[in-house]
């Protein structure tokens, strides 16, 4: 049976949509492997989506399905995506999470593999903070951290303004969200992608 791997993200103006398909891709290079991307349901109200210029750049990933808490339960490895908020996932990704209690009684999520990413506006809002902080809640459900190696030498990048870590890829949209990720930046994501789908497969395959 493929070995899967789902990409579950929450995304306001498409930056971390864009590097969830780059992480995307990256697994998809891995053979044997089965990938699937969600986004996690919207919180924010109508009205509050049109007056910050959100409901037009999310048409752009409307297709993607949404995600539904139990179903991470199928998934060999998950890789998660959120925006920072003051240096913290987002409430759209905390309310998912917060709806698996049960998966958590159940154990449903314990040895399997979690991966996080994200996108900040400034260069130091929080990034490795948003990653790190988001590692708890994947470490209470008993799930096994993977980050960005340093054998991805896009992390050591000196030449241009670069997100990427070695908890996990990121990218900087600017205060007003005009930045795109960078090459260097998707390549990272590529990476962590690809990274997890390996580990998992070598965890999973043939069980
Ligand atoms: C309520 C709120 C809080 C934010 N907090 C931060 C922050 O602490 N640091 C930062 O650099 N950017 C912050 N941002 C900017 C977002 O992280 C940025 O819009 C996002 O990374 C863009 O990703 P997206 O296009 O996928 O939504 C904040 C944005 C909002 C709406």
């Amino acid at each position: 049976m493929a070995v899967k791997i789902q990409v579950v993200f929450y995304s306001m103006y498409g930056h971390v949509y864009q590097l969830a398909e780059a992480e995307a891709a990256g697994a998809r290079e891995v053979p044997g492997v089965d990938v699937a991307l969600y986004q996690v349901p919207e919180l924010m109200p109508e009205e509050a989506l049109v007056k910050s210029g959100a409901k037009q750049a999310r048409a752009a990933f409307a297709h993607i399905p949404v995600a539904k808490p139990d179903q991470l339960a199928e998934a060999d490895a998950i890789i998660f995506g959120t925006p920072t908020r003051f240096g913290n996932m987002c409430a759209q990704m905390r309310n998912f999470l917060d709806q698996t209690g049960g998966l958590w009684m159940g154990g449903k999520l314990i040895g399997k593999i979690g991966s996080v990413f994200t996108s900040t506006a400034s260069q130091h809002g929080g990034q490795e903070t948003t990653i790190t902080s988001f590692h708890s809640t994947l470490l209470h459900q008993g799930m096994i951290i993977v980050g960005v190696p340093y054998s991805e030498a896009a992390l050591l990048n000196m030449n241009e303004i670069t997100g990427g870590t070695p908890y996990g890829a990121s990218t900087l949209a600017g205060a007003d969200g005009s930045r795109k990720p960078t090459e260097n930046e998707l390549r990272i994501a590529r990476f962590q992608g690809k990274h997890v789908a390996t580990i998992a497969k070598r965890l999973f395959a043939n069980l």
